[in-house]
């Protein structure tokens, strides 16, 4: 399974960059996903402004960053909490995402995480995050988790300082992991019975039907 992570934030000291090493660590320490990072802050993607897309169309960074999307299997985003709700850096992003047709995001699986230094660890981003990639029919994963205090919490080995919340983050991922898969396997089912040859799809009976219709 592939797997791209990024960050809301743009920033080279971002605590949700650092997040996103923690996680993409577990994944590979349990085997779970080939993970690909990618900075968002080198695509330069601009505001979203109708005169600039009507005149440019949609920026190199975006359409970048939606062929990374498109080859993935899953994402993982791990945002800061502006003001209570999402910041305005990933709101563009997806704002910009959403106008590439067809829409990168549209069915893949995503797991948001935040980080913050504060003590609510920018959960209530999540709820405000969720909602733009609903939209869009993103499968956002129900659980989400915040990692307060972010500053002290992670450490320089891309490890949370608490041992039990390594431990219920490591569960987070694993579970994630586990439902991507799932999900993966039978959207490969489903697109073989597709684009099986009408006569030779089987029936619940084991004979074969000409119906699309069970
Ligand atoms: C404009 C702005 C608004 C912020 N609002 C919140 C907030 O509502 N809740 C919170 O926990 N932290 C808030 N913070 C602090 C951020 O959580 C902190 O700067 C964090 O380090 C940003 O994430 P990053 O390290 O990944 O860049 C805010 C920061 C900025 C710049």
């Amino acid at each position: 399974m592939k797997v791209l992570i990024f960050s809301g934030s743009l920033r080279k000291e971002s605590l949700n960059k650092k997040l996103c090493h923690v996680v993409t660590d577990i994944f590979h320490k349990n085997n779970l996903a080939e993970v690909h990072y990618v900075d968002l802050q080198p695509l330069n993607i601009p505001v979203y402004d109708g005169d600039f897309e009507t005149s440019q169309g949609i920026p190199a960074g975006i359409m970048n960053l939606g062929k990374q999307i498109t080859a993935a299997d899953a994402i993982v985003v791990c945002t800061p909490e502006y003001n209570g709700s999402i910041p305005g850096s990933l709101k563009n992003v997806i704002d910009w995402l959403s106008r590439e047709k067809p829409v990168p995001l549209t069915g893949k699986q995503l797991l948001l995480l935040a980080a913050s230094p504060g003590a609510l660890g920018g959960t209530r981003s999540l709820w405000h995050t969720r909602q733009p990639f609903e939209v869009l029919n993103t499968h956002v994963y129900p659980e989400m988790m915040g990692v307060p205090k972010a500053h002290e919490a992670i450490l320089p080995t891309n490890t949370l300082a608490d041992a039990k919340m390594q431990a219920n983050l490591e569960r987070l991922v694993k579970d994630f992991a586990n439902h991507a898969k799932k999900f993966m396997q039978s959207s490969a089912a489903q697109e073989a019975h597709d684009t099986a040859p009408v006569q030779a799809r089987p029936t619940s009976t084991g004979g074969t039907t000409a119906s699309t219709t069970h």
